[in-house]
């Protein structure tokens, strides 16, 4: 038996439905702010991450799947999307679009070679937005109101932002001098990653998994403390916007986020009790113009798709999904059964979610089949009835039954089955939450 490869999963059953339907979520509330769909390639030449995410990063020095294509091509899988989009905004040159922010949104498979464990994966979905052509503090306050609002919409209420800002480069040169002069003292004791990044990336010490419960951890320097004046100014601005768009968020200095493409913004979304990042973002002002662009203010967030999830999935919060078939066509002989096939394509078509045989099984088996599927109704076929141009209603929760001529079976659908199909409905959530009657004066 050929198993599937470490750190990947199947979506099957009930997960796979939980799954579709957070991805509508996010496609609705997407489309509500007006974030257009883009599709980047899944492997991409090795030198855009390097590039992008930054050589001394853990995901490109460890964590790249890199190949070689036939043509001796250095390509990798995408471990994240961002350098894709950026990578394609500079090669279709939209900067030259008037109206910037261009605003995007992906939903896809990355790839990490991480040791696996509960919540981290190897082939892994993110979904993610990236707005590209805005410097103003609203379009950071935006990526993260979104990013909230999405948890909101799927029922996760334990969700909070940590917030941070990295300031600009000389806002984050004297910090790294800061913690250069704090650590050195340290060094023998740290980590043999954190001896590293004491020369490379020393921001990255601050958030090391190993090293961070320390005792003179707590001391270190914060880099609030080392922002120029415009950099405060936009890091309050932010907070400003989010206080007003009612988004839960603490100021937390230890996010430093391990890509390197990061200035000012820096978050992540965490659930409250358990700790487990949900998604994370933060402006890049420079990466575009590292990839050969021309200067272009960015930020964006992506959210991992399974651990939302598996979230979902452990605390049941699953009820908008739908799990139940509106008919089961049943049916014994060759001319119930041809009825059967008729029928069902034709409710099919009609809107309404229609199952049948295909075994030829007993009616016994069939009326399992019809439970097994959660079926609101059961459409029962029988020669002498069709003969008569009916057919056998019956509501399967109440037992009622009733014979119905066939050309109205459409409307009594139409009449009885309630439009559960699970929409997402924000127009509602909107106003269930707009506190503040004022909004649309
Ligand atoms: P990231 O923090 O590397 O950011 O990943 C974002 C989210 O993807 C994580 O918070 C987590 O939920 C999920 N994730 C990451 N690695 C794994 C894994 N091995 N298994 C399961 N889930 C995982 C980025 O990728 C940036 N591109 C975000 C961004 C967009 N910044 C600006 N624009």
């Amino acid at each position: 038996m050929i198993i599937k490869p470490k750190g990947t999963v199947d979506i099957t059953g009930k997960e796979a439905k939980v799954w579709k339907y957070v991805e509508e979520v996010i496609d609705s509330v997407m489309e509500k702010y007006n974030y257009n769909y883009i599709r980047t390639p899944i492997f991409e030449s090795s030198e855009l991450f390097h590039r992008g995410i930054g050589d001394s990063t853990d995901i490109v020095t460890k964590e790249t799947y890199d190949f070689k294509d036939r043509g001796d091509r250095n390509l990798t899988l995408r471990p994240e999307g961002t350098a894709g989009v950026v990578r394609s905004f500079v090669e279709n040159k939209m900067y030259g679009n008037a109206n910037l922010p261009i605003k995007v949104y992906y939903n896809g498979t990355m790839y990490r070679y991480e040791r696996p464990q509960k919540g981290r994966l190897r082939e892994l979905s993110q979904y993610g937005v990236e707005c590209l052509g805005s410097s103003d503090p609203m379009m950071d306050a935006e990526v993260i109101s979104l990013s909230f609002n999405i948890n909101k919409m799927l029922g996760l209420d334990d969700v909070v932002v940590h917030i941070n800002s990295l300031g600009d480069s000389d806002s984050r040169n004297s910090y790294r001098e800061a913690l250069k002069t704090y650590f050195k003292p340290y060094l023998d004791d740290l980590c043999d990653d954190c001896k590293e990044r004491f020369n490379k990336n020393p921001l990255r010490i601050i958030d090391c998994k190993i090293d961070s419960n320390k005792s003179y951890f707590k001391d270190a320097p914060k880099i609030l403390d080392f922002l120029n004046v415009e950099s405060k100014e936009h890091f309050d601005k932010v907070c400003e916007y989010l206080d007003l768009l009612e988004v839960k968020y603490v100021v937390d200095p230890y996010i430093v986020r391990g890509l390197d493409y990061y200035n000012h913004t820096v978050f992540e979304l965490k659930t409250e009790s358990t700790n487990l990042a949900l998604g994370g973002g933060g402006r890049y002002d420079k990466l575009v113009g590292n990839l050969d662009g021309p200067e272009t203010p960015c930020v964006g967030y992506a959210g991992g798709i399974d651990r939302l999830v598996e979230l979902l999935m452990n605390e049941k919060k699953f009820s908008n999904v739908r799990d139940d078939i509106d008919a089961f066509l049943m049916y014994v002989n060759e001319d119930e059964k041809k009825y059967a096939i008729y029928l069902a394509n034709l409710l099919r078509m009609s809107g309404f979610v229609v199952e049948t045989e295909y075994n030829n099984k007993s009616l016994k088996s069939q009326f399992k089949r019809a439970d097994y599927f959660n079926s609101k109704y059961l459409i029962i076929l029988n020669s002498n009835d069709l003969n008569d141009g009916l057919v056998t209603v019956k509501n399967n929760k109440t037992k009622e039954e009733e014979k119905i001529m066939i050309e109205y079976l459409i409307y009594y659908f139409d009449e009885h089955i309630s439009d559960d199909n699970q929409d997402v409905d924000l127009e509602s959530y909107c106003h269930s939450h707009d506190k503040r009657g004022d909004c649309n004066e």
